[in-house]
C-alpha cells in the first residue's frame, strides 16, 4: 500500500493491442494494487476501460476519462476531472508516446516531425502546466514522464522521437527545479528496450519480419540478455511516485537492463 490513498492520473492508461501489456496499463494496476485511487486517461476510451475491468477486479478504484494529449483544452480537462473526482492530484503520470513514421533526417517527412513533438512533447507539457497549479495549491504532488533511452543515445532512424524525448528530459528538469519548493518532485523514466505491443507488433509489421525474432534480437541487444517488460517500468513509476522517493527530484532514469551505459 505504498500509494495508499493517494489519486493518480495515468495519461495513456490503454494500450496498442498485442501479446504483452504495455507500459501505461501495467503502470495504472500496479498504482491501484499499491492503493492508489486512479484516473486512466486515454483517447482510446475503451482500451481505457479494458484497464478499468482489470483494475476493478482486483478490488482497485479507477475511473476512465477520454482526452487526446495534442489538444491542450481536453488536458485541463483532465485536471479538472481528477480534482472533482478525487479531489486533488498526488500522481502525475505521462504514459503517452509515439514514434510510427519516424525515419532519418533526409526521410522523415515535416508532417511525422511534428506529429511526434506534438504528442511527445507538447502532451506533457499540457498536462504538467495544468496540473501544476493544483498541486502547488496543495504543496505537494509527483510528476513522472515516459522518456526514452533514445533520448540520450542516438539511432539514426529516430530522429523526431530521440529530439522529442530529449525534450521531455529536458522539460522534466525544469519542472523539477521551478516547483522544488512547493513540495512537487518532477523526474522521467527513460525504458530502454521493453517487450510491449507498440515496440514488437508495431516494428514487426514495419520491418516485415516475425514477431518472435524481433524479439530475440532486440533481446540480444540488451547487456542482460533480454528486453524488460512493462512491470519494470511500471515498479520504477510505483517507487519514483511514493514517498520512499520524497527527496528524489529531476532525476532521468534508465530502466534499460544496462543498455544506456554499454560501450561498444
Ligand atoms: N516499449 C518500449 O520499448 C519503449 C521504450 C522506450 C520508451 N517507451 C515509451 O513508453 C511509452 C508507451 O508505452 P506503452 O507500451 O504503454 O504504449 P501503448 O501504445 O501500449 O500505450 C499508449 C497509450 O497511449 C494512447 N495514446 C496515443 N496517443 C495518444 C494521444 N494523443 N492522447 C491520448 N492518448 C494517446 C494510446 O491509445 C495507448 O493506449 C511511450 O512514451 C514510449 O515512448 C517505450
Amino acid at each position: 500500500m505504498r500509494l495508499m490513498d493517494k489519486a493518480a492520473i495515468v495519461v495513456g492508461a490503454g494500450q496498442t493491442p498485442g501479446h504483452a501489456i504495455g507500459n501505461g496499463r501495467a503502470t495504472a494496476i500496479l498504482f491501484a494494487r499499491e492503493g492508489a485511487r486512479v484516473l486512466l486517461v486515454d483517447r482510446d476510451l475503451a482500451s481505457a476501460d479494458e484497464t478499468r475491468v482489470l483494475i476493478e477486479r482486483e478490488g482497485g478504484t479507477a475511473s476512465t476519462f477520454r482526452a487526446d494529449v495534442t489538444v491542450d483544452s481536453q488536458c485541463k480537462a483532465v485536471v479538472d476531472a481528477c480534482v472533482e473526482r478525487f479531489g486533488r492530484i498526488d500522481v502525475l503520470h505521462n504514459n503517452v508516446g509515439i514514434g510510427a513514421g519516424d525515419q532519418s533526417i533526409t526521410e522523415v517527412s515535416e508532417e511525422a516531425f511534428v506529429r511526434i513533438l506534438n504528442v511527445n512533447l507538447k502532451g506533457p507539457f499540457s498536462m504538467c502546466r495544468h496540473a501544476i497549479p493544483v498541486m502547488r495549491a496543495q504543496k505537494s504532488g509527483v510528476i513522472t514522464n515516459i522518456s526514452s533511452i533514445a533520448a540520450v543515445a542516438a539511432t539514426t532512424t529516430l530522429t523526431a522521437y530521440r529530439a522529442s524525448k530529449a525534450a521531455l528530459n529536458a522539460l522534466t528538469q525544469n519542472i523539477a527545479i521551478d516547483n522544488a519548493a512547493y513540495g512537487i518532485r518532477a523526474n522521467a523514466i527513460m525504458p530502454g528496450l521493453i517487450d510491449t505491443p507498440m515496440a514488437i507488433e508495431g516494428n514487426a509489421k514495419r520491418l516485415n519480419i516475425d514477431k518472435q525474432e524481433l524479439i530475440e534480437q532486440r533481446g540480444k541487444r540488451v547487456p542482460m540478455g533480454h528486453m524488460g517488460s512493462a512491470w519494470d517500468v511500471a515498479y520504477a513509476a510505483l517507487f519514483l511516485a511514493s514517498d520512499e522517493a520524497k527527496f528524489i527530484t529531476g532525476v532521468l532514469l534508465p530502466v534499460d537492463g544496462g543498455q544506456s551505459c554499454r560501450v561498444g
